[in-house]
Order: structure tokens, then sequence, then C-alpha cells
């Protein structure tokens, strides 16, 4: 079925696990996102970033391919909009029928990351959409001009979640997207995290999931963050079964590809112990 972050959060939360957010790049990966989390019987965020759109997958093709698998599985999925970029992207997949998207502003100031998100906000809320915005700045290994971390306080997490009236937050506590430098898992701040937990209820989320460390990630799940999102070693994993499959042929190809992507989210489910969502 087709849900919101709502109660998926609420009970995260109660319950200390995080839910997994898979991206997808096309209608193979939604497929194999869904059919994964029907076969462990567990609730799915899939997510398409607004950097990965484009003539081979649309935001419309991603609402309308996504919203399809969604409603129609067993267990609660989410279709969200990863890194909107603009007020514009983020009202657009509202009116296509995302039912979360988040609004990234993190490099704006504090008052413009507050007005944009709080734009969104009134827009997602009058639809019955949820809204994820991120405070403090997640760098990205990909983008050589996004690579400054600026680790987010426990201050300004409270008063931007008060201010922005956002339904969870993204916080920069030393993960970063893509893959590590010198292959190093990363140090995470778990001190920040507990005062950011203690300042807010607001749910917490982790970007950059991949390459973190399976036992840090845990740690983060039992600690307050209930939605951590994955993107590249599901890809890094489809891609070493293509290779380990030798491949010749299309369809040796696809099956090779949604297995690593389905053994690589099902890693990831255990490592956050995300429980079944009724
Ligand atoms: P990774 O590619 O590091 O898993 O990051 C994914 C992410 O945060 C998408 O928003």
């Amino acid at each position: 079925m087709l849900v919101n972050t709502k109660i998926l959060f609420e009970k995260a939360q109660e319950e200390h696990f995080a839910i997994p957010s898979a991206n997808f790049l096309d209608m193979e990966g939604i497929k194999s996102h869904v059919k994964c989390a029907e076969e462990t019987g567990l609730p799915l965020i899939i997510a398409i970033a607004e950097s990965h759109l484009g003539p081979n997958m649309t935001l419309e093709d991603a609402a309308n391919v996504g919203r399809k698998y969604a409603k129609e599985a067993s267990v609660p999925i989410v279709l969200h909009l990863d890194h909107g970029e603009s007020v514009e992207t983020c009202k657009k997949a509202i009116d296509l029928g995302f039912t979360s998207v988040m609004i990234d502003a993190s490099m704006k100031s504090f008052e413009e990351n507050v007005a944009t998100t709080k734009e969104v906000v009134e827009y997602a809320h009058a639809r019955g959409v949820v809204v994820e915005a991120e405070i403090g700045h997640v760098a990205s290994n990909f983008n050589q001009n996004d690579t400054e971390t600026l680790y987010t306080t426990a201050e300004e997490a409270a008063e931007f979640a008060k201010q922005s009236g956002c339904d969870s937050l993204a916080i920069s506590i030393g993960t970063a997207h893509g893959v590590y430098k010198a292959k190093a898992i990363p140090e995470i701040s778990f001190d920040a995290l507990a005062s950011i937990r203690q300042a807010t209820n607001v749910p917490l989320v982790l970007h950059g999931g991949s390459g973190s460390g399976d036992d840090n990630l845990n740690r983060c799940a039992r600690e307050g963050i209930c939605k951590v999102n994955v993107y590249t070693d599901l890809y890094l994993a489809a891609m070493k079964e293509v290779k380990e499959s030798g491949a010749e042929d299309y369809l040796t190809l696809r099956n090779a590809v949604q297995k690593g992507l389905n053994d690589c989210l099902k890693h990831y489910y255990k490592v956050f112990e995300t429980k079944p969502v009724k």
C-alpha cells in the first residue's frame, strides 16, 4: 500500500529501529525494491533524487510507476522525492502523487532554509504529503563542488524543526554521500546524535548510509535515527552481481542487477533492525 512516512516513523521512534530509504534510477529499481519489501514483509521508502531525473526516468515516470507498484504492494511503501532542489520540483512531485518530498536548502542560510522549507510544508500538508528537510550539511563524494560537511548542532536542529514545521529532519553527524575516500569507515558523532535527539522530537534521518559501517548504522538506528538513505551500496552490489554473472545477454544482466539490489537491501533491513508496520 502507498503511504506517507507518518505511521512508519512513529513506530520506528517508539521501537528504536530505522527504515531504509532505497534510491532507484529506473523501473527495475522500483520493482526490485518493492519485491524485496514484500518478500521480507517490511515497510520501505523508495526514493529518486532530483539529480537522477532525466529522459530515462522523468518525475512523471517515477510517479506513475512508483505509485502503481507501491499501491499494489502488500506492505507499506512511501514514494519519496530525494534532494528536491527547488520549491517548484517539490510541488510538482506532490501534484503527481509522491507521498513524501525532501526540500534540500541545506546550503542556504538558516533563515532561507526555514523560509523555503515552510513554503513546501504548507503546500504538502494541505495535500496529505510529508516533508523532509536538512539542517547542517551532508557532503558528497560524487560531487567535487559539494565536499564541505557542516555538522548539525542540537540547538539549530530544534529551532529549525520548530520554525519550519518539517515532518522529518536530515542531520549531519559524520556520514557523506557516495564512496568514502581511502575506503575508511567514517567516525559518527554519537554524542551529537544524542544531544539532537534530546533537543527535538522530530524524526531524524541519516543520509549517506553506504559504506558507513554496519555497526555504526545499527547504533544510529537504535539511538534515534528512523530513516537511513542508501544508494551507492545498492548499485555497487548490482554491478558486482553483473560482473560475477558474466552476463552476455540482457535478461541475465537484468536478473543480476535485481539480485544485487535485493541482497543489499535485505542486508540493510537486518542492520537497521526494521520491523513490520501494519
Ligand atoms: P549513499 O549513496 O552514500 O548511500 O547516500 C544515499 C543518500 O543519502 C541519498 O540521499
